[in-house]
């Protein structure tokens, strides 16, 4: 399919104003990245982001994997992202728009914000957190998420936003992992017209949580909340009085930033953990590269502030580079599939950057709702988190861009912390369905199992062979898992667990993953994860979990369930599987179906053979072009092959 690919080249109108301008653009920079990659990030560095002090060295790769970027220099994230556009124009240009599902909305400018998170800053010190300490963050997608990752990073304090959709048990999970002292969380938020609370699931985690001394909850939806006397405060009460001056100390490059928790191939999710001075730089990289980034724009992220883009591309990336970001609390079908339509003409936005699901799910609904607003602010449009099928593409390329604006398909992960592979939108021609080329300073390949490049048109394992400055450090409290999940594969080599190809241009097609994560809606989840909560339930004895391919989500969880001997309503157990799942993860890892069965294939060793599970749910081709028959079974004998050798 990609060696006959529809080819659009941005217009030359495109070309003329953007920040990286033709292929020859593109090439010099990737050239320059490629020969001396130290002193093409140094210079990024030192011309992007504001250092207190500057480093002595740029790369310390002396440990591999464990990766030091601009050794010995200090700076301050939230002073990046907002103390230094208050001595320029930005000062009193808005940092946050933002749209309440219910039709609220507020405009801050970036001296508001610095006020904001200074003040929540001195709340947090005045409850006794310092550098080093952890606090989880539970919030919907209000300003105040945001303001609440900034003031931890003003104070050096380690954020880790759980994903509001997440359940108090996962909630729990990760609250112990990380010994964090503080939850901020609020009351609810506004979802499909209806509340969607917060506080009680974190009521329910810290019962087992003796680590957690406060809980700052802030008011939303006003709705009320059980307050336990000594540990809950209202974040309005905490804040009144308090002074809007706190300076921002610089801390070393290297310096924890924050720790997301992702799926991994057990049932233990992992801590990416992330730091400051590489991460802010490359961030800020590509949102001058990728997204094209001018003063003007007003630019939309969908994503929520629970997953790793909410964190590189609503947060640091954008207000580093001193965007207005625009924030949307609700969902696009909400009161009417129009919604977002509607939120981009209203607040003019000219980049908007959202996932292949959603895109499916409102192309289904039908042109009428795009076709009833005024698109013409649009001047970029991205996608992100899983392929994105040619159709899709050609859908939002021609009624929501209408075929003027460029699309940047980015490949990349939350280990990697800022994108990877894309088109830069003014010199990188797009192939529908296509990630296209790596950005400078990305050395991605694909290789063979014996970690040998394969010829060009054939499929193999998605590298990156050389570190880079926005790359994870490690897994929170466990570097021996950090080495054997992303280096051990390929000795010394950062395996993605991506299945991709290059075609005749060098172009990279990931095809999905070739471990046992599946990817639901762009969220990854694990399969054993899933197993593990299934073989929690009484009724169960076994439980094997595959993705199966989907025409709105690209995947959906599909689980193979042998039961416990005993009498059993299997049409009630079904649906009661399905909301444990639910309740021990979260709504959206509710499986798609649940298959009862006699036996599950086994190796002679007493391996499930999941490989065959694979083949029995995507051997019906889905409708549409979702994945293709061809590609499936190639993820799934690579998959398979990756596993023997394993
Ligand atoms: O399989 C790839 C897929 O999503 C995985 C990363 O998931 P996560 O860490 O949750 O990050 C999602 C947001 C960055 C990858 O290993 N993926 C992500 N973006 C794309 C993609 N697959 C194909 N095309 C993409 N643009």
């Amino acid at each position: 399919m990609s060696d006959h690919a529809v080819v659009y080249a941005p217009s030359a109108e495109f070309i003329a104003q953007a920040n990286v301008k033709g292929m020859e653009g593109y090439r010099e920079l990737y050239a320059a990245a490629d020969a001396d990659p130290e002193k093409f990030w140094s210079e990024f560095a030192a011309s992007s982001v504001d250092w207190a002090e500057p480093w002595t060295q740029v790369l310390d790769w002396s440990n591999p994997p464990f990766a030091k970027w601009f050794v010995g220099a200090k700076l301050n994230v939230a002073h990046n992202c907002l103390d230094r556009h208050l001595s320029t124009s930005r000062k009193d240009k808005i940092a946050i728009l933002f749209e309440g599902e219910p039709g609220d909305s507020r405009a801050i400018t970036y001296a508001e914000l610095h006020k904001l998170v200074s003040r929540f800053a001195n709340v947090l010190k005045g409850r006794g957190l310092k550098q080093g300490d952890r606090a989880i963050i539970y919030m919907p997608m209000i300003p105040e998420a945001a303001v609440a990752m900034l003031a931890c990073a003003r104070l050096g304090i380690i954020h880790s936003v759980v994903f509001g959709g997440f359940s108090a048990e996962a909630l729990k999970t990760r609250i112990q992992d990380l010994g964090a002292q503080l939850v901020i969380t609020a009351d609810g938020g506004w979802r499909r017209a209806k509340e969607v609370k917060l506080k009680p699931a974190v009521d329910e985690a810290v019962l087992d949580c003796p680590t957690i001394q406060n809980v700052i909850v802030y008011q939303r939806t006003n709705s009320g909340a059980a307050m336990t006397e000594g540990r809950d405060h209202w974040w309005h009460e905490l804040e009144a009085g308090v002074s809007d001056d706190c300076p921002a100390e610089p801390f070393d490059s290297e310096t924890p930033l924050y720790v997301l928790y992702t799926s991994g191939t057990t049932g233990k999710p992992k801590g990416i953990l992330h730091t400051s001075g590489g991460y802010l730089t490359q961030a800020m990289a590509s949102m001058k590269w990728v997204f094209d980034l001018k003063e003007s724009d007003i630019y939309w992220c969908s994503a929520d502030i629970g997953w790793v883009t909410g964190h590189s591309y609503v947060v640091y990336g954008p207000l580093a580079s001193g965007a207005t970001v625009l924030m949307y609390e609700g969902t696009p079908d909400t009161p009417t599939f129009a919604r977002w339509w509607q939120v981009i003409e209203k607040y003019k936005v000219t980049i908007f950057y959202t996932s292949p699901t959603a895109i499916r799910a409102l192309i289904r609904q039908g042109d009428q709702f795009p076709n009833a607003h005024d698109l013409s602010s649009l001047r970029l449009l991205g996608s992100v988190g899983e392929p994105i099928n040619p159709a899709a593409w050609e859908w939002y390329y021609k009624t929501i861009g209408k075929s003027k604006c460029p699309i940047v398909d980015t490949w990349w992960q939350t280990e990697t912390g800022t994108i990877m592979i894309s088109p830069l939108p003014g010199a990188v021609p797009a192939k529908p369905g296509s990630g296209t080329l790596p950005l400078p300073g990305v050395q991605a390949e694909v290789v063979d199992l014996k970690g040998h490049p394969v010829e060009r048109g054939k499929e193999g394992y998605l590298i990156i062979r050389k570190p880079w400055p926005s790359m994870l450090r490690t897994l929170w409290g466990d570097p021996e898992r950090f080495k054997e999940a992303y280096w051990s594969k390929f000795p010394g080599i950062y395996f993605t667990g991506d299945a991709a190809r290059q075609d005749e241009d060098g172009y990279f097609w990931v095809l999905g993953r070739v471990d046992d994560v599946m990817n639901v809606s762009g969220h990854r989840l694990s399969t054993m994860e899933i197993e593990s909560a299934l073989v929690r339930h009484p009724a169960v004895a076994e439980a094997a979990v595959v993705g199966k391919p989907h025409e709105i989500t690209g995947q959906a969880v599909c689980c193979f369930v042998t039961l416990k001997k005993g009498d059993h309503d299997v049409d009630a157990l079904g649906k009661e599987l399905r909301q444990w799942v639910a309740h021990e993860i979260g709504a959206f890892a509710r499986p798609e179906e649940i298959r009862f069965t006699e036996a599950m294939p086994k190796t002679r060793s007493g391996k499930i053979m999941r490989r065959l599970l694979r083949e029995i749910v995507t051997s019906h081709t889905v409708a549409g072009d979702v994945t293709t028959l061809e590609d499936m079974n190639v993820i799934t004998s690579l998959a398979a092959a990756q596993q023997d050798e394993d």
